[in-house]
């Protein structure tokens, strides 16, 4: 494969005009409107390795992920997948596990051009675009603050209280002290806290909301002509690293009527990170998805649903409105492993049982539900379509699939900033303010969290796996690869 020489190539925004009509509407959103001009109306001339609108075939590589993540050999769940190539028919069930047969991509049915316009009222026409990849940080690592960009997003937090907890290790048992101030911190991953502000579930009961995290994938291709083919919508979290290597993936994706939302850059633990690096991480996301949509979702959804007050407060600074996931009766989480079975720690029949035992849990809820599922590996997308979208699809009582945003209620000109004519949704900033400000003394003066206990070893079952970020990194070597050979 040829490198693709980026030549020329003037960006174009074309939303540039109703934007400035919206100027006065909101202070950040004017705010992000001037950074993402600046950046995006720019002519170079590059001879750098780039993905281009135009060269769509660099986005699908002739052979799979799983095969490459083998080739790099970065690790243990690496090692156990075969290289083997089959078709992409559904393999038994029995099949589906961290030594899966690699399955050949399937190309995209159709491919996005510049200027299509999508069907979203006011939606601006495709961009063109072309990623430098020494434009953007590195894939799947934690993008630097010092840049200018960073320190531009950063002035988006002024005027918020963004609370002063302290750093986590991710982990209940690692940050025992956050832990026991869990309540208080409103820490989701010990206990499941959440705020007012969170979306975890839909509001209309046998109502899922469907979703899938971490790509655009290889494999995403498999799960849109599904989906397509049973005239299903979903909401799809996208990782920004994924984004700039996929990105006909994502165009794909929005121009058939799914909702895109935001999953950050490198899908760190978020209560790890200092606010300059969840910023970075949010800001390139959303630049990543805003350069090669021509939108910028209001909604994101925080890796490992590991979000406190403070990172729920630069969230909500940064115009985005966090979506987790529903927890049942018991607070067991309603995450379906699927994203276990490519590290080898859960078959793909355990988390079928998983799923099964999620739609009869949901029955016992008052409210509908959302559910943790992924299009990264090709385990986690077969599993989809050969087996879980089928028993929801089938279930007694009926259920209905929708993405999270139709079932909330929200029309779709209210999932991005260019289209959306709420000014109430994502939460003004004088709103905002109120509720830190509200949530913080309250913080102050409670008593000691009484769920922490309860909630202390949920996250640590997470230890066992292989990291996603090591798992990623083998998918990068092969992108690299096919980039720059
Ligand atoms: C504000 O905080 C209260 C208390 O946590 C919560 O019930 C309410 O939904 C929040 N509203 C907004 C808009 O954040
Ligand atoms: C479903 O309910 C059963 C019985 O209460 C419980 O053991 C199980 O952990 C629950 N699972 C989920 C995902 O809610
Ligand atoms: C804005 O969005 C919020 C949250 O979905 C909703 O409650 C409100 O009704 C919307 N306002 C308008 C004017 O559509």
């Amino acid at each position: 494969m040829k490198p693709v020489i980026a030549l020329a190539t003037l960006f174009t925004l074309a939303s540039a005009t109703d934007w400035n009509a919206r100027r006065n509407f909101h202070a950040r959103f004017a705010k992000r409107q001037e950074t993402t001009t600046t950046s995006s109306v720019t002519s170079s001339v590059s001879t750098s390795t780039s993905v281009s609108s135009d060269v769509s075939s660099t986005t699908l590589p002739a052979t799979s992920g799983a095969s490459s993540v083998t080739a790099s050999g970065t690790t243990t769940a690496a090692a156990s997948v075969a290289t083997t190539l089959a078709g992409t028919s559904i393999p038994p069930l029995s099949e589906i596990t961290s030594g899966a047969i690699s399955e050949s991509t399937i190309p995209l049915s159709s491919t996005a051009t510049a200027g299509q316009v999508p069907s979203i009222s006011g939606a601006p026409a495709l961009p063109s675009y072309t990623i430098v990849s020494s434009e953007w940080p590195t894939m799947d690592q934690m993008p630097s603050t010092d840049s200018a960009e960073v320190q531009e997003w950063m002035t988006e937090l002024e005027g918020f209280d963004i609370p002063d907890l302290s750093t986590t290790d991710g982990t209940c048992a690692g940050s025992p002290e956050a832990a026991a101030d869990a309540a208080n911190r409103g820490w989701w991953t010990c206990g499941g806290y959440t705020r007012g502000t969170d979306i975890v579930a839909c509001p209309d009961k046998l109502t899922w909301g469907m979703s899938f995290d971490d790509g655009p994938g290889f494999y995403t291709t498999k799960l849109l002509d599904y989906l397509d083919e049973r005239d299903l919508k979903s909401t799809f979290f996208v990782v920004g690293s994924r984004v700039i290597q996929n990105p006909e993936i994502l165009r794909a994706e929005y121009l058939a009527g799914h909702e895109i939302s935001l999953h950050t850059w490198s899908h760190p633990d978020l209560t790890k990170l200092t606010n300059e690096q969840i910023v970075a991480e949010f800001g390139w996301t959303r630049k990543a998805i805003q350069t090669v949509l021509g939108v910028t979702p209001v909604t994101m959804r925080p890796p490992y649903g590991d979000i406190d007050d403070r990172v729920r407060a630069i969230s909500l600074a940064m115009g985005m409105v966090p979506i987790i996931w529903t927890r049942g009766k018991n607070n067991e989480q309603f995450d379906t492993n699927d994203w276990r079975v490519a590290g080898g720690t859960v078959t793909g029949t355990e988390s079928v049982e998983a799923f099964e035992n999620i739609l009869s849990n949901a029955t016992e809820l008052d409210t509908g539900f959302i559910v943790l599922q992924h299009d990264l590996y090709q385990q986690s997308v077969d599993l989809a379509v050969g087996y879980t979208l089928d028993l929801a699809l089938n279930f007694t009582p009926s259920l209905t699939l929708e993405p999270i945003g139709v079932c909330q209620g929200w029309p779709a000109t209210d999932l991005y900033l260019e289209t959306t004519t709420n000014t109430t949704f994502p939460y003004p900033d004088s709103v905002i303010s109120t509720n830190v400000s509200t949530t913080a003394s309250a913080r102050a003066t409670a008593v000691t969290a009484d769920g922490a206990a309860q909630g202390s070893g949920a996250r640590a079952n997470f230890a066992s796996l292989p990291t996603l970020g090591a798992m990623l990194a083998g998918l990068s070597v092969l992108v690299g690869g096919l980039l720059m050979v």
